[in-house]
């Protein structure tokens, strides 16, 4: 089955001074979903945003707001996300202790549910929720800082996680040190949704950084 390659530009990376209008540029610049970066200060080392920031830019885009949670325990916000604008909520399986009850309770709200993996979590996290998701996260940084270098091993983890998936309806993402380098890499292995932070919120053209990131992709997996 064949995918289609998604770019999903992560707002951690915004002027947040301006971050409705940094919203409505990437969706203009070709992004695919908006990457939305919850953090907490206690599951990771940052402290970003929450609901009602989510609320305030939903008129921004009418595209897939990606709401990637790393806070715990997860499960007391979820509804507040739904609510808020959220299409796809993705919670760590590090997280907590109770991963079914949150991804059950993300596909209750009616939303799309998702999995994430930090770099040290193996591939088999995903085999007793295979059913009970829509798209597996793998991250390919320690997750808290936009900037960081891309984790390349990760990429066989990826190649992992697509047989397990087997031809479920599941979107494989990754996020961390994606540009038009490590692009190719992650595309290969098998993940259709590239994240990217720094490598698009910078310099002149959104739009060619996008471009830049989906033309390298594509390339990889013979779809230029
Ligand atoms: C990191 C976040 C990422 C981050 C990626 O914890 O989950 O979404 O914004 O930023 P770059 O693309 O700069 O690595
Ligand atoms: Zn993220």
């Amino acid at each position: 089955m064949t995918r289609p390659l998604l770019i999903a530009p992560s707002i951690l990376s915004a002027n947040f001074a301006k971050l409705g209008e940094e919203v409505r540029a990437v969706d203009e610049a070709g992004g695919d979903w908006i990457h939305i970066d919850v953090m907490d200060g206690h599951f990771v080392p940052n402290i970003t945003l929450g609901p009602d920031i989510v609320r305030a830019i939903r008129p921004c885009s009418q595209k897939t707001f990606d709401v990637h949670l790393m806070i715990a325990p997860a499960d007391p916000y979820l509804e507040a996300f739904a609510k808020a604008g959220a299409d796809i909520i993705s919670v760590h399986a590090e997280a907590g202790p109770h991963l079914h009850r949150s991804l059950q309770t993300i596909r209750a709200l009616g939303k799309r549910s998702g999995v994430v993996l930090n770099p040290g979590t193996p591939a088999s996290a995903v085999e007793p929720v295979a059913d009970l998701v829509d798209l597996v996260l793998c991250m390919t940084v320690n997750p808290g800082f936009g900037g960081q270098s891309f984790i390349a091993p990760v990429c066989d983890k990826v190649r992992t996680i697509r047989e397990i998936l087997g031809d479920r309806d599941v979107d494989i993402e990754v996020d961390g040190g994606i540009t038009p380098e490590t692009a190719p890499l992650a595309a290969s292995a098998g993940a259709n949704v590239l994240v990217a932070g720094s490598a698009v919120f910078r310099g002149p053209s959104y739009e060619d950084n996008i471009a830049a990131i989906r033309t390298a992709a594509q390339q990889s997996i013979g779809r230029a």
